[in-house]
């Protein structure tokens, strides 16, 4: 697995830490391309990192050039508890006052979470154009069985590699959902998983030393991207466990 590990002393360090790379990566992407297209992970583990985003860095990275995407989404309304959208807005849109024709949602108001999947589809290809989907960044989180977007062990959608989203009915809460596939992220530029909590120790463990067949049974495992894939870990999630070649750390 040709993942590099860097690790934290808790949530707030690894939330800090990856701050400081995104403000690297949108810097060069706001350069080298006009705009800085980066999908937001959901799940509790990222509000830290956003709420750090929209204070500290609020005049560090330049917002009005960033564009947000969701990497899943529960399929619920946007002002219920339980969507990635609604965290993001409280924790790093409305802070920052992101102009909304830069904020990219998935949509939960259709009838069929498949209409959604496509419609969410069609504007992705629309916004990359013919030079093909491409974000600078996809964040990520690792659920304990090794899930990743709402992809989770066994599901068909692992196999998809034509769409770029497809709506799943998940072993959770909400089980229905939209998520991004792993032909749409395997054309990421980079890609950070952020895993934080002694919940997460079992999953990391077995992440970092599963042979590669073995790595292929958990949806997270099989991530892959044009350039980086780095997993960000505290030091409750990696359990004190030596981490792997290419670690940094403070
Ligand atoms: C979701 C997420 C999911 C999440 C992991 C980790 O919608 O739940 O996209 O993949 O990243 O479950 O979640 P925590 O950060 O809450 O542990």
């Amino acid at each position: 697995m040709n993942w590099q590990t860097s690790v934290w002393e808790d949530r707030e360090a690894l939330s800090r830490a990856v701050a400081e790379e995104i403000e690297k990566i949108a810097a060069a992407a706001a350069s080298d391309r006009g705009r800085f297209d980066l999908v937001l992970a959901g799940g509790r583990t990222p509000r830290r990192l956003y709420e750090v985003l929209s204070t500290e860095y609020r005049e560090r990275i330049n917002w009005s050039r960033t564009h947000l995407f969701w990497g899943d989404e529960r399929y619920v309304p946007s002002d219920n508890p339980l969507s990635n959208y609604r965290m993001a807005q409280e924790a790093l849109i409305v802070p920052l006052g992101i102009p909304q024709a830069n904020i990219h949602p998935m949509p939960t108001y259709f009838a069929e979470a498949a209409e959604a999947a496509h419609a969410y589809e069609q504007m992705l290809r629309s916004h990359f154009g013919a030079g093909g989907l491409r974000f600078d960044l996809v964040l990520l989180g690792i659920g304990p069985e090794g899930h990743t977007l709402s992809l989770f062990p066994g599901s068909p959608a692992l196999e998809e590699r034509e769409r770029l989203v497809v709506s799943v009915r998940a072993a959770a809460k909400p089980p229905l959902r939209l998520t991004l596939t792993l032909p749409a992220i395997e054309t990421a530029r980079d890609v950070f998983f952020l895993v934080s909590g002694e919940d997460k120790q079992d999953i990391v463990h077995k992440l970092l030393n599963a042979s590669p067949e073995e790595l292929s049974n958990y949806p997270a495992g099989r991530v892959r991207s044009q350039g980086r894939v780095i997993l960000f870990l505290d030091r409750a999630a990696q359990g004190g466990q030596a981490a792997g070649a290419g670690t940094t750390s403070p």
